[in-house]
Formats: C-alpha cells, sequence, structure tokens
C-alpha cells in the first residue's frame, strides 16, 4: 500500500477490504453502467478513499497513461478519460476571462465574454469575484468542461506587461481577496480550477526561455502570496507550472518552488500540470513535483518515456502513484466523477447583463475636469464617438484566454442606444484600426490615407501579396489592399487567437511560419519636409521609393532601421515594401511575420482620417474617443506605454477643436498619457470590458453608473519611471530579469523610490465624494489560540448629492524593525454602498501578513512588535486618516 504518499491517513480496516475485493490484477472493461458498480464510485466514501482505491488498481501503464495529457484541439487542455475504470476525462477550458470553447459541437463555440481580470480586480469587490466566478464556473460546467483554466495570479510587475489583462493586478493581498472568491465560486459548480502560471511569468518577451531571480523573501511576499491565499482559502484544485526558468531551473522541473515551497509550506494537496510543453523533461518534472503533462502525447516527455524511466529505476512508481493520486482525489473531491460536465445552452441574456454590471463596476474615472462627466443629455445636442475600433466590440486581449462572445455591443452602439433619438451621435474611426502589428515596437505605421494601391486608385492603403514560403516563389497564398503594412502572424494568427479589429481582413494562417509579402502603390504626403520612414521587423524588410532601395533591413534579430527622406507635397512617389521570413527558422512557438512600414512625420502631417475625426468634433457638443491598446499572449510586452497607431495624435488634434473631451480607455496594461492628458476633461480606464462594453461604457458616460472602480495597477508617468525600469530587471539581461527591487513591486517601489506615479494605486473618482472621520484601531487577541487580530474602524460619510460606491481602502506603514519593509502595503479593504448625506461606521480587519515581513535565515514570517502606522484613504496616496496599531510582543 502506499499510504504514505497521502496526507492524511487511510482507515485501517481499508486496505484489507481492497485487498479482498480487487485483488485480481486485470480490471475488465466496465461499461457506464458497470462502472458504476467499482468500489471507487461508492459515493459515501470520502475522495481520498476513493482516490486510494482506484489508485491500488491501476496499472503502472495505466497510470502514466493517465498523469500524461492528450493533445486536442477541441479543448485548451484535455486528457482522456478510463472507460474500464470509470474515470472522466479532463476536459479543460481556458478561463481568465471567460471560458474559452474550442469544440465547435459545443454551442457555436460562444460563451460571455467577460471584463478581462484586470477589470474585475479594479471593482475591489469581492463579491463581484464570486459573481464572476460563479459565472465561469456556470458557463465552463455546461459547455463540457469540468476544468477551468484560470484564474491568472501572476502579479503585473512591469506596468506595461501583454499579458497584465489576465491578472489580478499588481498588489498581493488584492489578488489574493479577489482570486479566493472567484476560484471558490467556479469550484462551487463541479468544475476544478488551475491558478496560472506559477511562478514568476510576470513577462512575456522570451516568455520560453526567461529566468526570472527574485528573492524568497520577494517570492513569498510578493509573488506566492495569491497562490498561498487560494490554496488555505479556497482548495483550489490544481496549479499550472509556467514556461520560464525560477532563480535558474524551469518552473516544471523546480523542486524549490513546486515541492518545498508549494507543498511543504503552503500546503497544496492538489495537482501541478504543465503549462503549453512546458515540461521540459522525463524524469526530473516528476520528481520535482509535477504531476500532469499538458498537453502530452504525441509530441510530449512522460508517456511511454516515463514507463521507461521507472523500468530504468530512474523514477519509482510511488512517485508516479503519488501524482495519480493527487489528480484522481481532487477530481473526486471537486465533483468530476459524480457530477459530469454538460452539455446545455448557456442563458446569453443573463448571463451578458452579469457582464454589464461588472463592466461598469470595474471602470475607473482617472480624471474629470470641470465634471465633465456624467454626460448631460439636457445640455448635449451631440456626441462624436471617435476611436478606431469604438464601432466595433473587437477589443479584447489576444491569444489563448479569447472568448468568442454570445453577443456584442461595441462602444457606438452603446453610447447610442443610451443618447435617444434627441441627441445625435456621429462616428469616426480618426485612425487605423488596431491589430497585433501594434504590439510591435517601433515607430507608428504609416497610416492608410498616405498611401494608394495605385497611382490611379481612389482606394487607401497598398497592394498586399503573401506568399507560404520565405522565398515569394510560386503563386501568392493571399491578396488584398492591406491598409497599413503592420504584421503580426504566427502565434498571434493562431485561429481563434487573433483580436484584431473586425475591419481587418484575417490572413490565412498558412503564413503563420514561414512567409514573405510584397506591398506596391503610391505614397503622397499633404507637406513638403522630411520624412523618417522606418521598417521593424523580424527577417529582412526592404523599402524602395520610386525603384530606388531606401531601407535595407537584415536581420536575424528585431529591430528598426529608420531612413529619413525628402518628399515633396502631393507628389505620389511609386512605393514597394519586400519582407522576408528569412531569419534562422525556429519550428519553436510564437516565432511568425513581424513587420511594420512605419515613420515618424511633422507634427503638423495630419492624416484624413484624423482630419475627419476633427471636423466631427468641431460640430459635436462633446467628443468621446474610445483609445486602444492591442495586448497578446505571446512572446512580447509592447516596450513603450504610448497608445500605439497615431492616437495620441488623434487626442491632441480633437482637443484643440473641442472643449468637451472624454477619453475612454481600452487596455488591458497602463498607458502614458503625458502628452496629452491635461488636453481632456475626462479620461475613464476601460480595460477590456468584455462583449457587453459599449453598454457598460454607456452606463458610466451617462451617469446611470457612479463609477467605483480603483486602479489595481499605478498608472506610470512612462516606461523610465517605474521601479523596474532597469534592463537587467526587464526585460532582462541574456534572458536573466533579476527582480532585484525586491518586495519593493508596484506602489510599494513607487513610493520607496520617490517615483511619483501618473496614476496611483487604488486611485479612482467618483461623481460624488466621501468624507473620512474617526479612526480607531483595534488589537485584540480572542479564540483557543489566543490569536491576534487586527482591525481598524472609522466613519465614511457620502458629502456629495449622488448615491455611490467607496473602496476604503486601509494600508500599514514601516514596519518596527531594520529590516527595510514598504512604506505602504495595502493591509484590507472595503466596498460600501452610500445613498447621498449617509454615513456608515467600516470596520476592516487586517491582514496579519501586512504587519509581517518574511525573514530568509528563518524561512518563515515575522511579526515585529511596536507601532505600526496605519493609513487610511481612498488610494494610495489619497490617504484621509492616519493612525497606528501597536504589535504585542510574541506573535
Ligand atoms: C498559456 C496558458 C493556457 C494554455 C492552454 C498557454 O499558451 O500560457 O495560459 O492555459 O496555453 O491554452
Amino acid at each position: 500500500m502506499i499510504g504514505f504518499l497521502r496526507k492524511k491517513q487511510k482507515p485501517a480496516m481499508l486496505g484489507l477490504a481492497l485487498t479482498m475485493a480487487l485483488s485480481t490484477a486485470a480490471v475488465p472493461l466496465a461499461s457506464p453502467a458497470e462502472a458504476d458498480t467499482l468500489p471507487w464510485m461508492d459515493k459515501a466514501l470520502s475522495a481520498e478513499e476513493r482516490a486510494n482505491l482506484l489508485v491500488d488498481k491501476m496499472t503502472l501503464e495505466d497510470k502514466v497513461d493517465f498523469i500524461t495529457g492528450n493533445l486536442n484541439n477541441y479543448y485548451g487542455f484535455y486528457n482522456g478519460g478510463v472507460e474500464k475504470y470509470g474515470i472522466p476525462a479532463l476536459t479543460m477550458a481556458d478561463g481568465p476571462v471567460g471560458v474559452r470553447i474550442a469544440n465547435p459541437d459545443v454551442q457555436d463555440k460562444k460563451s460571455t465574454a467577460m471584463p478581462a481580470a484586470i477589470g474585475l480586480a479594479a471593482t475591489w469587490n469581492t463579491e463581484t469575484a464570486e459573481k464572476y466566478g460563479d459565472l465561469l464556473g456556470d458557463e465552463a460546467f455546461n459547455t463540457t468542461h469540468n476544468v477551468l483554466l484560470g484564474p491568472g495570479l501572476d502579479i503585473a510587475r512591469n506596468a506595461f506587461g501583454s499579458r497584465n489583462f489576465e491578472s489580478l493586478g499588481e498588489d498581493p493581498y488584492l489578488q489574493s481577496q479577489m482570486a479566493t472568491e472567484y476560484v471558490k465560486a467556479v469550484q462551487s459548480n463541479n468544475v476544478l480550477v488551475t491558478a496560472k502560471h506559477y511562478l514568476l511569468n510576470n513577462q512575456e518577451l522570451n516568455r520560453f526561455v526567461s529566468d526570472s531571480q527574485a528573492s524568497e523573501r520577494a517570492i513569498n511576499e510578493i509573488y506566492a502570496k495569491p497562490f498561498a491565499s487560494v490554496i488555505k482559502d479556497a482548495e483550489m484544485g490544481s496549479v499550472m507550472c509556467s514556461f520560464n526558468k525560477v532563480n535558474g531551473v524551469y518552473a516544471c522541473d523546480n523542486e524549490e518552488i513546486l515541492t518545498n515551497l508549494l507543498r511543504d509550506k503552503l500546503g497544496f494537496e492538489g495537482f501541478v500540470m504543465s503549462d503549453y510543453r512546458a515540461n521540459v523533461s522525463t524524469s526530473n518534472s516528476i520528481k520535482a513535483g509535477m504531476d500532469l503533462e499538458t498537453p502530452g502525447d504525441p509530441g510530449g516527455l512522460w508517456g511511454d518515456k516515463l514507463v521507461q524511466a521507472v523500468h530504468n529505476g530512474e523514477v519509482s512508481e510511488e512517485t508516479i502513484d503519488q501524482s495519480t493520486y493527487r489528480i484522481l482525489y481532487q477530481m473526486f473531491d471537486k465533483g468530476l466523477f459524480d457530477n459530469p460536465a454538460q452539455n446545455n445552452k448557456i442563458d446569453a441574456k443573463a448571463h451578458g447583463a452579469i457582464a454589464r454590471q461588472i463592466a461598469a463596476e470595474s471602470m475607473v474615472l482617472l480624471q474629470n475636469d470641470d465634471k465633465a462627466l456624467p454626460l448631460d443629455t439636457d445640455k448635449l445636442d451631440s456626441i462624436a464617438v471617435i476611436g478606431p475600433d469604438a464601432d466595433n466590440a473587437s477589443t479584447a486581449g489576444g491569444g489563448s484566454s479569447l472568448v468568442n462572445p454570445t453577443y456584442t455591443v461595441s462602444p457606438l452602439e452603446g453610447i447610442k442606444n443610451r443618447a435617444g433619438k434627441d441627441l445625435k451621435v456621429e462616428y469616426a474611426a480618426g485612425t487605423d484600426p488596431i491589430s497585433a502589428g501594434d504590439l510591435l515596437p517601433g515607430p507608428n505605421a504609416v497610416p492608410s490615407s498616405f498611401l494608394a494601391p495605385s497611382a490611379d486608385s481612389e482606394e487607401n492603403g497598398l497592394k498586399a501579396e503573401y506568399w507560404s514560403n520565405a522565398k515569394m516563389e510560386g503563386n501568392p497564398v493571399y491578396e488584398h489592399t492591406a491598409k497599413q503594412a503592420n504584421l503580426h502572424l504566427g502565434f498571434y494568427n493562431y485561429e481563434g487567437f487573433n483580436a484584431q479589429s473586425t475591419k481587418l481582413d484575417k490572413l490565412p494562417t498558412s503564413l503563420n511560419s514561414m512567409m514573405s509579402a510584397r506591398y506596391t502603390g503610391v505614397i503622397q504626403v499633404p507637406k513638403s519636409g522630411e520624412y523618417k520612414l522606418s521598417t521593424s521587423s523580424y527577417g529582412s524588410s526592404k523599402v524602395y521609393l520610386d525603384g530606388k532601395l531606401v531601407i535595407d533591413n537584415t536581420g536575424e534579430t528585431f529591430g528598426t532601421v529608420e531612413k529619413t527622406v525628402t518628399l515633396n507635397a502631393n507628389q505620389k512617389y511609386d512605393l514597394k515594401i519586400e519582407y522576408k521570413t528569412d531569419y534562422p527558422y525556429n519550428p519553436g512557438r510564437d516565432n511568425g511575420a513581424k513587420l511594420r512600414f512605419g515613420w515618424e512625420a511633422a507634427d503638423d502631417v495630419v492624416d484624413e482620417n484624423i482630419k475627419k475625426a476633427v471636423e466631427l468634433a468641431k460640430k459635436s457638443d462633446a467628443a468621446v474617443i474610445v483609445t486602444k491598446t492591442y495586448d497578446s499572449e505571446g512572446n512580447i510586452d509592447r516596450s513603450d506605454m504610448e497608445l500605439p497607431n497615431n492616437q495620441e495624435q488623434l487626442i491632441k488634434e480633437v482637443a484643440k477643436v473641442n472643449k468637451h473631451v472624454v477619453v475612454v480607455n481600452e487596455s488591458g496594461m497602463a498607458v502614458e498619457m503625458g502628452d496629452w492628458k491635461d488636453s481632456v476633461d475626462s479620461i475613464v480606464q476601460a480595460w477590456y470590458p468584455g462583449q457587453e462594453q459599449g453598454n457598460a461604457i454607456a452606463d458610466v458616460l451617462f451617469g446611470d453608473v457612479n463609477p467605483s472602480g480603483k486602479l489595481p495597477v499605478t498608472f506610470p508617468v512612462d516606461e523610465d519611471k517605474t521601479p523596474v525600469s532597469s534592463d537587467e530587471q526587464y526585460p532582462g539581461v541574456n534572458d536573466v530579469s533579476k527582480y532585484s527591487e525586491g518586495i519593493f513591486v508596484g506602489y510599494r517601489g513607487f513610493e520607496e523610490y520617490g517615483i511619483k506615479p501618473a496614476f496611483s494605486f487604488g486611485h479612482g473618482l467618483s461623481y460624488t465624494e466621501f468624507g473620512y472621520k474617526n479612526l480607531k484601531t483595534k488589537v485584540q487577541s480572542s479564540g483557543k489560540n489566543k490569536e491576534t487580530t487586527f482591525e481598524v474602524s472609522l466613519n465614511v460619510r457620502n458629502t456629495g448629492d449622488k448615491a455611490g460606491s467607496e473602496v476604503v481602502q486601509v494600508y500599514t506603514g514601516k514596519l518596527p524593525t531594520d529590516v527595510e519593509t514598504a512604506p505602504k502595503q495595502l493591509a484590507g479593504f472595503q466596498k460600501i454602498k452610500l445613498e447621498p448625506g449617509k454615513q456608515q461606521r467600516v470596520t476592516i480587519q487586517l491582514d496579519s501578513k501586512a504587519l509581517s515581513y518574511y525573514d530568509e535565515e528563518k524561512h518563515d514570517w515575522v511579526m515585529p512588535s511596536g507601532s505600526v502606522p496605519v493609513y487610511v484613504g481612498s488610494s494610495s496616496t489619497d490617504i484621509r486618516l492616519t493612525g497606528s496599531i501597536k504589535v504585542p510582543a510574541n506573535q
């Protein structure tokens, strides 16, 4: 027997009973009816007993097969069931921002596209997190999935991380509180949760090779903390080990984090699965603590190879049993055997209403000069809605989290619906649509209105031909008029991963590995002068102007080559751009064409798209500009925080002619606003608000919902003014990212290093105001173990004239110790709703970890005694009340 593998002791009699009942080696194939009679199907037994019975019956081959997943395009990950044992398949869906359905036979692959996880975090409302998780759990279960691959518990260490939208922000306590409710709610639907990506998976750039090097203290206080909470408070079933290395060893091969930390320290009893082919070994990974290889066979490193490793004595059968047990235990515990997932139609309308409500709650009113918001329908006759994709609802993060929505409401539709017929709403795009090309570094793409496919064409853009080989050999596989030469294929162009504007043509996936392209036409500018033309590309790109080679960008790495040329106004120059993916082909992932034909032009070179938007804004009473970034999973982060594709210029030009400008920014990351912030009245950070984005935006703009979102990430002034702005820290040198800022992540770092952000962590305005008074702190010992609890209470009053919700935030200051601690760290928060004039006494229990630090010598938490400053406020820098709390000795 292998009872020593399991944490809880198996009842003594059970071993005997089992030997008697199931002593034959081979288990006959169980038909579904017979499966019910198998001993482990007895619901009266505990999950532990059932898992033990089953493990003991399985052969080595059965067990290895069971812990090796199966590649299956219909699921995020999949592990085939074992009929003879009545083991159901593990049918997994990606799910940090909605249930991603890959099986075309399941409800047309449609589910509710929720506001992105970063938006959920911005609600600072644990009840909302529960609602979100419940919806995901319900939709996963009713679309045949029994495992949800989410939430993303990666700390948003870098303000412009491309995958920040899948995460719950930069603060481990906020993440913990939100994730705990999310996970509990998902799992209450008989759907097992996989939290990801463990560990230090905080950048996309170089994601398969980068080595995140952080101290034990930073890992415990910051990065592992959200995982610790969902393990302790939500009995989370599974963890996904990440692609990157952690302190020199690949995460899925890393005993220090998978066993010493996760199991021995954090008490995890679930199973660890690999991210997509993140398993790098046959024996080390299972010995280090990985339990399930995903996607597994074919193409994996376990399966037969692992059976062989057992025969060779490299891996013990007990180790295989251990992993088998861990998975089975969770499957029994979370109800996967007894309540099989089903295919029942999603209630699109009811779930859409929840998505709308959460999206509206997630929006953060960053700035509201002259109380420009809410829009006053009595005073306005016309609104200009402007923005590259304000007329469609494509805005969402790309990659494995992308959801195919049940329906969509674009910002334009939402605003039109709400405005009614007396308020005229008109649209102008202002810039070309946004695509994965806009994720690439380098100067903005040349706007389509300066380009034409031929000298006599009325169309904008360039004639584009594409080949599925890198040599332009044979016939092109695709031709069209491309608005811009702004290409980003490979991972970004996989079916269902591409979140580009619906106004752009989708290129065939046959171009995803090696390809070549030729763009031809003319370029014509409105002003004579110097223009800095450029290509930013991976592979070789060449630009010919009137037949002359002006840019020759050959490189085995991604790079930009610029060339200043003089162009005369209104003269048509023949333009040809040739591009080939002739870099050393690495069949590794995320490779793919990357090309942008860009430029830098004088500020007064304004393109037709912007001019049309300016004309519209001029004749409108107010202008709402919906901006966006393209964020995606992949191998790249943005290299700066500027809004891409001329959107900054658009805002500045519109603000020149309209005095009532509201910017609604849809992004998963912080964006730079320095150049335009003061030229507009109001800024709403809308994140990626999901399928109901239009209605939710309208709810906030027109004041039907009083904004109550607060930033879950600091918005830096720009990319150089953050606590991780050195190359060694991010993106790393020689593939090593040194987390030398230690615990000073996000606002902890901004405060410690005296860096002034554009908008602080926790910031968010309301259409009303709140007053804070009468702070009291209390330290109490109670319960059998005389556990000490720390509490603050205060009065909050709605001093304005509108009902609204406030997030009361409590931060602790430096701890009474010589060890460096954060100037502020979030210790508690509560969201309350108040009618105008009403007051409420708010009591908040503090996180004891916010009064402690992790001691690397003791390998444990220490709570120093003495007085600790307590700050209570409406953001991490808008502190309204200050007090202190006395930590007694010997905690
Ligand atoms: C992502 C994971 C995802 C998995 C399965 C990977 O590329 O990093 O987050 O769960 O694919 O789709």
